[in-house]
């Protein structure tokens, strides 16, 4: 059996397993791969992960809070990685752990077209802030960065690059993502983030990368108004797609995956 996992704390809510099971399924690799949630609390990460290569595991997807602590225990890092600060996806082979980080690319293969040029807003400083800036600037184009603590986007904005807004103007952006954790525990987006319910505008693409069981008051206001809308399980499923093809290396089947991740188990 080769085994693959997501590590987070808490796991339980995450839609990877039934995901990557139903894609594994279809790639006729069922019966010889299987992928599991594991609980992992921060001080049981390190020695967890050291373990699982003889336990069998060939990969694990990193969430949630052990994104760091992946990177810092790899013995070889991808260069996006290493430049963003943050794995979410961690391969076992001859002996090495390697980090990668694939919640970038996903971001940008979730989008309907090319951000390039495009003036984008992202709210959040935190690990899948990061990533998200790093991916919009690599793909050209203008970010701007607000975060309810200022001090955090103006010290990504000083590594990463990009810049920091504390009154950010909601019409003037072709592209909106939200990274905060602001709906997970159905905060009100527009009393929380800079955001006002009527402000969107056709012509608009809005990302939630929080996904829950009911759908996002920020993509629905953003829905009503015309924009497109993204929300987090595309980009899940797009970041999934690229770790299965790493583990794999085979084409992972995006709509098994898509309609996996979108059923209540
Ligand atoms: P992740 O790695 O998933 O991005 P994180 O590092 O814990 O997680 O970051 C969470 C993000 O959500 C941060 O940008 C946080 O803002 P602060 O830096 O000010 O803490 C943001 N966040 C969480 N709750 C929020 C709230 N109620 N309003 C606005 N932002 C919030």
């Amino acid at each position: 059996m080769k085994r693959l996992a997501v590590l987070g704390h808490p796991v339980a809510h995450s839609r990877s397993p039934a995901m990557h099971n139903a894609a594994l399924a279809e790639l006729g690799l069922g019966e010889e791969w299987r992928y599991e949630a594991i609980d992992l609390a921060p001080d049981e990460f390190e020695r967890r992960v050291r373990a699982m290569p003889g336990e069998g595991f060939v990969g694990a997807n990193v969430t949630v809070p052990h994104k760091g602590a992946a990177l810092a225990l790899a013995d070889t890092l991808s260069e996006t990685a290493r430049e963003i600060g943050a794995a979410n996806t961690l391969s076992f082979e001859a002996g090495e752990i390697r980090a990668e980080n694939t919640d970038a690319q996903g971001l940008l293969d979730a989008l309907s077209s090319s951000p390039a040029g495009v003036r984008a807003l992202v709210l959040g400083a935190g690990g899948a802030a990061r990533a998200a800036v790093w991916a919009l600037l690599r793909d050209s184009a203008r970010v701007d960065v607000w975060n309810r603590t200022a001090l955090r986007a103006e010290h990504l904005c000083e590594e990463l690059g990009g810049t920091p807004v504390s009154d950010p103007e909601q019409p003037a952006y072709g592209l909106i993502v939200n990274t905060t954790a602001v709906g997970l525990r159905g905060e009100d987006p527009f009393a929380e983030l800079p955001l006002n319910e009527a402000g969107f505008a056709a012509g608009q693409t809005v990302v939630d990368l929080v996904y829950g069981e009911r759908s996002s008051p920020l993509l629905s206001a953003a829905g009503s108004a015309g924009a497109t809308t993204i929300d987090g399980i595309e980009v899940l499923v797009r970041q999934g797609a690229l770790s299965l093809r790493m583990w794999t290396e085979q084409d992972p089947p995006l709509d098994t995956m898509r309609t996996a991740a979108r059923l209540p188990d």
